[in-house]
């Protein structure tokens, strides 16, 4: 059968990749442990399920408008407003089938075939084959451990060209961990307003900050400048709601009215029951949201102490999400030479799973994830380190 070009391009995503390799090796017997995921482990709250039990029994289980039912619209305009002063309403909503189908309705909506797109790298790994799918090009900005995987207007200024239609902002950051501060967003915002581009801004990861630290919008840019941002959230991470597959935008209502029209003509309404369990959580109790993300500080906080340990490895201080970055290039010699053949190597001498940093557009380093128990992240890194320290000998 002949598969478009467009998808037969489409490479597997790597987190994906790595999970397969250790699923197999765990079906032989193996004992892995497994720092790939990309989800926080713990239960969705009773309080939300009950939610969602509640609709399917009353009946809640027809179409509904394609943005959205107009409480949750509310409940996502009432997030943004309460957290970032967004001045937001339910005109400037639409869900979608999580954040990731949201970015994707964004970049179908926004780009043409040759436009580019900005991709600060270390990016997450969905962001440049959704660009390319639309037919756009993603032009990578590299910016490496030594600069705190951070870009700055200059840096994305060298990579500007007359098609540049957008820039991807993602704070705290998937595979890093790294937040932008108010004044390196402002400076981004402020250096795309004026170059005229259209900044998409993934806040997924923006109640998962660690060490008393906020994680900072750009809402009060869209408030100020609604044609220029687009920002996208959703309940996946906040609330330990991955599977029920529910995100948001926060844009013009321009975009949103063509978000409105391709949504209509391919997937329709998110989940009617999904819907119910969001409207829940936006506007429920968040003391489980903090809970989870005192867990995560404690694991970061032994992330942390483990990977300072490590010879030869660099790691920038994560202060959000639920991933640390570290850059392992020094190590790469005779046993490995990039990330990949180093993830392999892990995997077979030590039985632990990390990501590639290569997936992520930075061969230098692999992503941890520190989304499991206490327990199997400090076995998991002790052979880590045990794996770097002896290879730091025999180099
Ligand atoms: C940076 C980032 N954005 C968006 C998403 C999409 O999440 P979801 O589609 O579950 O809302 C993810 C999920 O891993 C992510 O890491």
């Amino acid at each position: 059968m002949k598969i478009s070009r467009n998808t037969a391009r489409l490479k597997p995503s790597a987190t994906m990749a790595v999970s397969a390799r250790a699923r197999e090796l765990k079906a032989k017997g193996r004992n892995i442990l497994n720092l790939s995921v990309g989800e926080p482990d713990f239960p969705t709250p009773e309080h939300i399920c009950a939610a969602a039990r509640e609709a399917a029994d009353a009946g809640f289980t027809h179409y509904t408008p394609v943005p959205g039912i107009p409480e949750l619209l509310d409940a996502a305009a009432g997030y943004l407003n309460r957290f970032y002063d967004a001045g937001a309403s339910r005109e400037n909503i639409i869900t979608g089938n999580g954040g990731k189908h949201c970015i994707y309705n964004i970049f179908a909506c926004l780009l043409d075939p040759g436009d580019e797109v900005l991709v600060p790298a270390p990016y997450w790994v969905s962001y440049p084959p959704m660009v390319e799918l639309t037919g756009a090009k993603a032009v990578v900005v590299a910016a490496p451990a030594e600069k705190n995987f951070k870009v700055d207007p200059d840096m994305l200024e060298a990579h500007l060209s007359p098609r540049t239609r957008m820039l991807i902002l993602n704070s705290p950051s998937n595979p890093t961990g790294v937040c932008s501060t108010r004044e390196e967003l402002d400076a981004l915002a402020s250096w795309a307003v004026d170059k005229k581009l259209i900044v998409l801004s993934d806040e997924i990861y923006d109640r998962l900050t660690y060490g008393g630290l906020q994680a900072q919008s750009l809402c009060s840019w869209w408030k100020r400048f609604p044609e220029h941002f687009v920002i996208v959230n959703g309940v996946s991470k906040t609330f330990a709601m991955t599977g029920w597959r529910v995100g948001y935008t926060l844009a013009a209502p321009e975009l949103i009215k063509a978000i409105n029209r391709l949504m209509g003509q391919s997937t329709s309404n998110v989940c009617s029951i999904a819907q119910k369990a969001a409207v829940a959580a936006l506007n429920g109790d968040y003391s489980f949201v903090e809970s989870m993300r005192a867990a995560f500080e404690r694991r970061r906080d032994i992330t942390l102490r483990a990977v300072s340990g490590w010879p030869d490895v660099f790691c920038p201080e994560p202060h959000g999400g639920i991933y640390c970055f570290p850059d392992v290039h020094r190590h790469y010699g005779a046993a490995f030479s990039d990330s990949v053949s180093f993830c392999s190597y892990l995997l077979d001498e030590a039985g632990v799973a990390v990501v590639p940093g290569a997936a992520f557009g930075d061969d230098r380093c692999v992503r941890i994830s520190y989304a499991v128990s206490d327990d199997i992240l400090s076995e998991a890194l002790e052979k880590i380190g045990g794996v770097l320290a002896r290879n730091a000998v025999s180099r």
